[in-house]
């Protein structure tokens, strides 16, 4: 494996390795890596020749200072869960390699895609991810990019971003890896006390209730449940909502297209979403 942290070095390596007819796949990540960051790099590794892995903690994502400064990092353990992987080439720039001084983010349109939801709720949050996002997607000009379903509305705007500007990207989802109590794996999940990590089981429960009961009882009916036995468990609700899987729009009462319950919740100062798809119906 080798750890790059200049552009122009990586540039090089991918030149050659793309002039020797391999073929490029590209998960970036902001390291503190769990085995769903390493679920993305075994589905790379299965469809490309060469592995390409970024860890940066992105500045410009975060919408909170204090949630940048205490977010989790472990570069010397993830260098090795990567190498463990057989990733070949690990990208770790400095904040100055990806960002010129008061350089503007990116002006991108995201068609509503970000006034729901975490756009919503981290105003300027989308922003960032599409500026550090289109940035690598620039530098190293992947076959495809792997990207987790865990962050449901970041992978629709990535989609979305690679249609407009890299249109010669291929988008991955892949699916949401868990704990065995159900919740969804996450770097923040190292700053949960151990107490709050397992009560957070919940929310995979109340999602999994709004998933069982698809097609049998009405959408606001099974939300409005689900809320509750959130707010009956004590969790701190931010938002739960039901909506298309394509627009991120409200779902209406039609059963024509996929929809998605998302949520997001706060243990403290600890922040946590997940989602779950739902179906649409057989009849559509
Ligand atoms: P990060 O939170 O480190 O996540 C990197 C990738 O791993 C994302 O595509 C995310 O959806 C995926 N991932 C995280 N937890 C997962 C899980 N439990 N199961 C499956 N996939 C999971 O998302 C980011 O970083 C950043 O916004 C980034 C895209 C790197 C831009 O800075």
């Amino acid at each position: 494996m080798i750890s790059v942290r200049d552009s122009d070095q990586l540039r090089q390596l991918l030149l050659q390795a793309k002039q020797d007819g391999q073929s490029v796949g590209f998960v970036p990540t902001m390291g503190a890596l769990h085995p769903g960051h390493l679920s993305l790099v075994k589905e790379a590794k299965q469809q490309c020749n060469l592995v390409v892995v970024s860890i940066f903690v992105n500045p410009t994502q975060f919408n909170e200072q204090s949630d940048f400064d205490r977010y989790p990092r472990n570069e010397q353990a993830d260098l090795d869960l990567l190498r463990q992987a057989e990733v070949n080439i690990v990208f770790l720039p400095e904040a100055s390699e990806m960002y010129a001084v008061e350089e503007p983010l990116l002006h991108f349109d995201f068609e509503g895609l970000d006034t729901v939801m975490e756009g919503k709720h981290r105003p300027g949050h989308f922003q960032g991810v599409v500026t550090i996002v289109d940035k690598f997607f620039s530098l190293i000009n992947p076959n495809a990019a792997f990207f987790g379903q865990k962050d449901f509305q970041q992978l629709a705007i990535v989609k979305l971003l690679a249609k407009r500007r890299h249109p010669h990207i291929q988008i991955v989802g892949c699916p949401i890896h868990r704990e065995a109590n159900g919740l969804a794996m996450s770097s923040r999940n190292t700053l949960l006390i151990e107490a709050d990590r397992s009560h957070a089981a919940v929310l995979h429960r109340a999602l999994l209730h709004i998933q069982q009961g698809w097609h049998l009882q009405r959408a606001d009916t099974l939300r409005t449940e689900a809320i509750h036995m959130l707010t009956e468990a004590g969790v701190t609700l931010e938002y739960l909502e039901i909506a298309d899987s394509q627009t991120l729009m409200p779902f209406s009462d039609s059963y024509n297209h996929e929809a998605v319950a998302c949520l997001a919740v706060r243990y403290g100062a600890v922040r946590l979403i997940d989602n779950i798809l739902l179906p649409a119906s057989p009849r559509a």
